[in-house]
């Protein structure tokens, strides 16, 4: 392979820790019914996961919506945190004790590129630091194992604070950055987009919230966008995605406002390629899409 630090393949993967407690892995306390409701996506999950199989890879970097840092772009730069992650929402379903190892060499090459670039940034030195339920949720999901480093970057509010096209330009400009630091450290980097698609949700919970009867999306308003996005993922217009983000996350109430697709769909340099889906379903309403963009079996396609 003639390209010894890229990006692998992006991914997002959406992180409701639903589809944890639902998998009933040892590291988190609640048991769950395995009554069903979120089938479709253990299943695009598990599909996923087949597909990554064949894929090498170094280190998972993942944009998460739940750190979120009021100034600024941070990153996780202490080399190992454990501790247990608990949802403040949903305290019932997720309690997860957590064991991660952190590259922080790559970290500090995303960080040093993104300051030099002219963002806002700062590491995360803390060795008490509770890592976010989303960065957890989906690095369990596509790697059960976590026997690999990772990265984990947090969302800055400039969305919240200025306008949705101000947000995604800043995550055009961190992509870029990320994009950068891979290179220059010859990694071979999954990237993660951990974000779910709509996002307007049931605030009221069923006695089992793994009920199926009880699961399904919002409104048409929300499945006609998430449809609209997944389509132009599957015809390679992941430019076209990013132009119209500001209103797709104005008017689908997305979770894309906090950035993680933006970054990733420039950290890609804005593929051309058909991803993949492996599977969409809704979670208390919300609209979750498990996707790839499996650019090495690009790569080699066209023999680079
Ligand atoms: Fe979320």
């Amino acid at each position: 392979m003639s390209h010894p630090g890229r990006i692998v393949a992006g991914v997002l993967s959406p992180h409701p820790p639903h589809l944890i407690y639902a998998s009933n892995p040892e590291q988190n306390e609640p048991r769950s019914s395995q009554a069903g409701a979120w089938n479709g996506l253990l299943d695009g999950y598990e599909k996923l996961r087949a597909e990554l199989a064949s894929v090498d890879y170094d280190v998972l970097i993942v944009h998460t919506p739940h750190w979120k840092t009021h100034t600024g772009h941070h990153f996780l730069g202490v080399p190992h945190f454990e501790g247990k992650s608990v949802d403040p929402v949903f305290p019932n379903l997720f309690r997860y004790n957590f064991r991660l190892d952190v590259d922080v060499e790559l970290s500090e090459a995303i960080h040093d590129e993104a300051e030099a670039a002219g963002l806002s940034t700062r590491m995360m030195r803390n060795p008490e630091f509770r890592v976010d339920y989303g960065t957890i949720t989906s690095c369990h999901l596509v790697h059960p194992a976590l026997n690999k480093p990772v990265v984990a970057i947090s969302s800055a509010r400039t969305a919240f604070d200025y306008s949705n096209a101000a947000g995604d330009q800043e995550m055009l400009a961190l992509g870029q950055a990320t994009r950068r630091a891979i290179a220059a450290t010859g990694r071979r980097a999954l990237c993660l987009a951990s974000n779910s698609l709509s996002h307007r949700h049931f605030t009221e919970e069923p006695e089992d919230p793994e009920d199926p009867a009880f699961e399904h999306a919002y409104n048409a308003n929300q499945t006609a966008w998430d449809r609209h996005i997944l389509a132009l993922m599957r015809a390679g217009e992941s430019r076209r995605i990013f132009d119209e983000m500001p209103d797709y996350t104005e008017q689908c109430v997305a979770e894309t406002k906090d950035g993680c697709l933006s970054w990733l769909l420039a950290a890609m340099d804005f593929p051309t390629m058909a991803a993949k889906l492996h599977g969409y379903g809704t979670v208390i309403g919300t609209g979750n899409a498990v996707v790839s963009w499996n650019l090495d079996a690009a790569r080699e396609e066209v023999g680079v």
